[in-house]
């Protein structure tokens, strides 16, 4: 039976990992994957997290079986962080921990699915695994353009989407920090977002994977909250890969806010049979390590410590990718106003291998770039080599 598979082509952004790996010259730069460096080019563990791990070591009392919802601690910890003064307590919001983010996408992809939907809109381009998840799922993808050329958010393209919609039909948004672009709606944007989605029967997921990357922990949360006021139902697919820095323990969260305890309760129990089908249970010890932090005042001081020096360190680099002005055909200063850990260069697939083959500098395919692999170190290199290949 197994000779009916078809070979695979490995996943091209995780196959830049061992690229890079692999490569012996010392001056590579690493812009692919998207991992926070320091301006030493380090992926370093939080020392809020190494804090709380060390408790867990000592306090600990059993690694027994959780559940399918996982560490309820970890979850609800999360609820004033992400959802602000829009999260009731009464019963409407509930959700369960995840394998990363990406375990709580395909969770609310995939009971969408079950509720009845069909197609999932979503602006393009997007993090290539959602299409992966949403194909894998049997649903279809409606892109819609995702950035205007003025470098904003394409706001038409959006209206016009959900315009067309109907009610078997979800609409996948990027809180903040969008993968790949870096253009985020901006306020207004989400409020208008948000007023559209609560005359639509379309279903909002929201994937909130990079809070507190791009302005700070409340002002990211910012769309998220707007649509959790004025919808009657959203799905939230939440990641602490990049804000507490856990990539390999997978950590994330589904969340589901409905108009009623117990439509919330349904689904909830929906979330649960298909999370023990999949995964049966998530992964405990980052969510346990985020639980820990998240219940001790000085550990969570710290922690939002070490996420402003993040976020100021990627925002000095897109200040100073801005402000070059010898990148010859490519125009860097758009990357200043943009948010978060990507953007798009606007170089061609020739252009991307030339940059790993003549100047060690590795990127997706797509041009998308991961601004926090640049430091003062490497950067003028970085912008001097984009010029030489935006010459060819
Ligand atoms: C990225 O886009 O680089 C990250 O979200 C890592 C991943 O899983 O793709």
């Amino acid at each position: 039976m197994l000779q009916r598979l078809e070979q695979q082509s490995p996943d091209a952004l995780l196959a830049l990992i061992k690229l890079y790996n692999a490569d012996d010259r010392p001056s590579k730069i690493d812009l692919g994957v998207g991992v926070y460096r320091t301006a030493d080019g380090a992926t370093p563990v939080f020392a809020a997290i190494k804090g709380a791990e060390r408790r867990l070591v000592d306090d600990q009392p059993s690694k027994a079986y959780l559940g399918p919802e996982g560490d309820m601690g970890f979850v609800t910890a999360l609820v004033p962080h992400i959802f602000g003064d829009t999260a009731p307590a009464d019963g409407r919001l509930d959700g369960m921990q995840t394998p990363g983010g990406t375990g709580a996408v395909r969770l609310a992809l995939a009971l969408a699915k079950r509720a009845g939907a069909r197609r999932v809109l979503m602006g393009t381009p997007s993090w290539p695994n959602h299409a992966q998840i949403v194909s894998d799922l049997e649903l279809e993808v409606v892109g819609f353009s995702h950035a205007a050329d003025n470098g904003r958010a394409d706001m038409a393209a959006l209206r016009s989407a959900l315009g067309d919609a109907d009610e078997k039909d979800v609409v996948l948004l990027h809180g903040c920090c969008h993968n790949p672009t870096g253009v985020d709606y901006t306020n207004d944007e989400w409020d208008e977002i948000a007023g559209l989605l609560a005359q639509s029967p379309v279903l909002p997921v929201i994937d909130l994977a990079y809070q507190g990357l791009g302005d700070g922990m409340e002002e990211d949360a910012y769309g998220l909250r707007a649509v959790a006021g004025r919808v009657d139902e959203v799905l939230v697919a939440y990641s602490c890969d990049k804000n507490f820095g856990l990539y390999r323990d997978r950590v994330g969260a589904f969340y589901v806010l409905t108009g009623d305890p117990a439509a919330t309760t349904r689904v909830v129990s929906n979330a649960a049979a298909l999370a023990r089908a999949n995964w049966s249970m998530p992964p405990d010890h980052g969510g346990a390590a985020v639980r820990v932090v998240l219940d001790d005042e000085a550990l969570t001081a710290q922690w939002l410590e070490e996420l402003a020096a993040m976020r100021g360190r990627i925002a000095q680099v897109r200040e100073r990718l801005a402000s070059a002005n010898h990148a010859g055909a490519v125009d860097l200063e758009p990357l200043g106003r943009q948010k978060g850990m990507f953007a798009m260069l606007p170089v061609n697939k020739e252009q991307v291998q030339m940059l790993r083959d003549d100047h060690a500098i590795y990127m997706a395919g797509s041009g998308r770039i991961n601004v926090a692999g640049l430091t003062m170190g490497n950067i003028d290199t970085f912008v001097s080599a984009l010029a030489e290949v935006a010459a060819n």
